[in-house]
């Protein structure tokens, strides 16, 4: 579906009058008491949109479709490879399940703006608890399934719900991962305590309830349909963690209101999808994706979301994706580069593809991390559709940079670029004093303010880190913490993270947090953790530690214990596996370990010695430990 405006006219008319421009988006949607004003500064001058409007996006995605006409088509489809399921949910039963599930929330005292902590795999239940908060003006975060105890108990002590929904347990692979220890473990060293926990329970896998405080899912589903509750635009939707430079998450938070109507606008403009069609997004709704590409934008748009439990491959191979296409009939997939990359590993001529009809698919989008131009020419060349590398953040909610196949005149795709600025955001590469710099140069991306509606407008309970580290690094713009440039023709390019921050398998991590996992080993005097360049995953994270004096512990038996720490308090995901003992760290005169130096002798890249290094032979030690174990291959490398 493409709209008629070309990417030039709206993107010109998004920066020129933005108010006017979001407006006008705005009504696209039904509200119960309209917008308004388009955009105010609140108390702490940060930017708020529709403010005077009330709505609801419960309603907006189920009720209002129903409305419309589309009661009887699919709104969810659930493919699950791993429990060999597939279930169909039509909009029409999606909203009964909701509406039942929000009164049983409600009758469990959850309220308006109370939080509700989620912590289950991909399954319908998920959604549907999602959006039964949606409906009661509840707000819900969702903690993705990989994250540990540790993880799950710092995010109830933040956001301090007043229930927490689970499942019984998930499945990787063939590997069952009961989910509901992992709760109550969490509930053991987090502070704050839910007065319920709502589990479902699952097929393969049988959770002990706790009399009183645990409820079964199916009893909610049984309470009487409540309706949707108009709330200010501006009301919490969600509070989704992501990773910061250190041990504690931020919690973006996301409104009903700008949410809303910038989502449908993506749905329309960046992936052209029409209401009716089909879209696949192959992630976890723990992430920004799956929130807003499994869940809100395909159900805003009226379009048929596929909610897949599995994985790219070995669920049971790497042709999954191509049987989903041809099987739901799947107009546009998004996904991570590190899937496209696994499915290569695993059928490098990709002769599993050959078997289906793909001809529904009209573009595969990736997000996540940088997609390397060898996998975006191999994907492009075995499915013959553009590959649309687009750019985002769990802050934004919504892609910042992008081929907009919605509209027209929109320059093609490009290898290793993520495109054009989407329509809203005025992207500026800076330099260090935050001065433009000009076409070919790198420096770091922001966003001059305001952003779009749809971008997060705080963090929870913490505005003062919202304003640290996003807006006081370059005043008048949000400072993404990325790099990139732009080249003369206009496209831009993000070549990854300026901070402490690590992507693995799409997955976003803080090597600040590692580090202080490692730090607080009795035998480590110091350390640093580097995410260095992975074939499968991207990156993946590596620890260097400088023992005390005094410690002869063995390499491999504190590797053991450092990787497994690593593991038991932040998750598996991290896929932090390796750790080197160096007699010493490369610093600055003034003390500062040289990390980026580090990453780029590790990946073997071609660096300048920095002028303020205190002793370059460190720099020789530490390469000769690289060689010792292998690490420095780069890409030749495989997970
Ligand atoms: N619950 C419990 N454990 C989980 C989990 C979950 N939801 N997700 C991952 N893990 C565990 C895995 O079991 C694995 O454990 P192991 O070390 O014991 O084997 C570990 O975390 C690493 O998982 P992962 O990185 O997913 O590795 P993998 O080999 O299982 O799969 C990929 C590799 C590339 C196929 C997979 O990471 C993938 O599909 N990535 C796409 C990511 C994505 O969609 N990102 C969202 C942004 S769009
Ligand atoms: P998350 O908040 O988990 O979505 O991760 C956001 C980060 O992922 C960004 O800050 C980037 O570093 C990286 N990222 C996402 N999409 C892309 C992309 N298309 N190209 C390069 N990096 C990306």
């Amino acid at each position: 579906m493409k709209t008629a405006c070309s990417y030039a006219t709206t993107y010109a008319a998004s920066l020129a009058d933005p108010a006017a421009f979001w407006l006008a988006q705005a009504q696209l949607l039904q509200w119960h008491t309209p917008p308004g004003e388009a955009i105010i500064q609140d108390a702490n001058g940060f930017y708020r949109w529709f403010n005077q409007g009330t709505l609801n996006t419960s309603y907006l995605c189920l009720d209002y479709q129903v409305q419309e006409g589309r009661g009887p088509q699919p709104a969810l489809i659930y493919d699950s490879p791993v429990t060999s399921t597939q279930r169909t949910y039509t909009y029409s039963e999606l909203l009964e399940m909701t509406a039942r599930f929000a009164g049983g929330l409600r009758k469990l005292g959850v309220a308006l703006g109370d939080r509700v902590i989620i912590y289950m795999p991909n399954l319908p239940e998920a959604v549907v608890a999602m959006l039964a908060c949606a409906r009661i003006g509840a707000v819900h975060s969702v903690v993705f399934g990989g994250f540990a105890p540790h993880e799950l108990a710092v995010r109830i002590d933040d956001a301090r719900p007043r229930a927490i929904v689970c499942a019984s347990g998930g499945m990787e692979f063939d590997r069952v991962i009961p989910y509901k220890p992992l709760v109550d473990e969490a509930l053991a060293l987090a502070t704050h305590q839910p007065a319920h926990v709502v589990v479902l329970q699952r097929d393969f896998v049988t959770a002990e309830l706790q009399p009183k405080r645990d409820v079964d899912y199916q009893e909610l589903l049984r309470a009487a349909p409540v309706a949707a509750v108009p709330v200010p635009a501006t009301h919490p939707l969600y509070i989704l963690y992501t990773s910061g430079t250190t041990g504690r998450p931020k919690g973006v938070v996301r409104d009903h209101g700008g949410h809303a109507v910038a989502l449908l606008f993506s749905m329309r403009t960046v992936y052209g999808l029409a209401p009716g069609e089909t879209m696949f997004a192959g992630s976890d709704i723990g992430w920004a994706v799956g929130h807003s590409y499994i869940v809100y934008g395909p159900l805003l748009q009226g379009c048929t979301s596929v909610l897949f439990e599995g994985k790219p491959v070995r669920t049971p191979n790497a042709g999954t994706f191509w049987r989903l296409i041809e099987q739901h009939q799947v107009n546009v997939v998004f996904t991570a580069p590190t899937a496209i990359r696994a499915i290569k590993k695993e059928d490098p001529e990709g002769l599993l593809a050959r078997p289906y009809d793909l001809s529904s698919l009209r573009q595969l989008f990736l997000a996540g991390e940088r997609c390397d131009p060898a996998t975006y020419t191999w994907a492009g060349q075995l499915l013959g559709v553009p590959v649309v590398d687009h750019w985002w953040q769990t802050e934004s909610g919504w892609p910042m940079l992008a081929t907009l196949v919605g509209l027209e005149e929109m320059p093609p795709p490009r290898a290793g670029s993520a495109g054009f600025p989407v329509p809203g955001y005025d992207i500026q590469i800076l330099d260090e004093e935050g001065l433009p710099v000009p076409p070919g140069v790198t420096g770091l991306v922001a966003v001059r303010l305001p952003l779009p509606p749809g971008c997060f407008p705080t963090l929870w309970n913490d505005d003062a880190r919202f304003r640290e580290s996003y807006l006081q690094p370059f005043p008048g713009y949000y400072f993404s913490g990325d790099g990139g440039y732009r080249d003369a023709d206009g496209y831009c390019y993000i070549m990854g993270r300026v901070d402490d921050v690590i992507n693995v398998a799409g997955h976003r991590l803080s090597t600040g947090e590692m580090e202080e996992i490692l730090a607080a080993h009795p035998a480590v005097a110091e350390c640093a953790v580097l995410g260095i360049v992975d074939a499968l995953r991207g990156q993946v994270p590596i620890g260097l530690v400088v023992l005390k004096d005094g410690h002869v512990a063995g390499e491999e038996s504190l590797e053991r214990e450092l990787v497994s720490r690593v593991r038991a308090l932040i998750g598996a995901l991290a896929c932090f596996r390796a750790v080197l003992v160096v007699k010493r760290l490369p610093k600055t005169r003034s003390g500062k370990i040289l990390r980026k130096t580090l990453r780029q002798l590790a990946d073997g890249e071609d660096f300048l010695l920095p002028a303020t290094i205190d002793d370059p032979t460190i720099l020789d030690e530490i390469g000769a430990d690289f060689r010792r174990r292998a690490i420095g291959l780069a890409f030749e490398r495989t997970a």
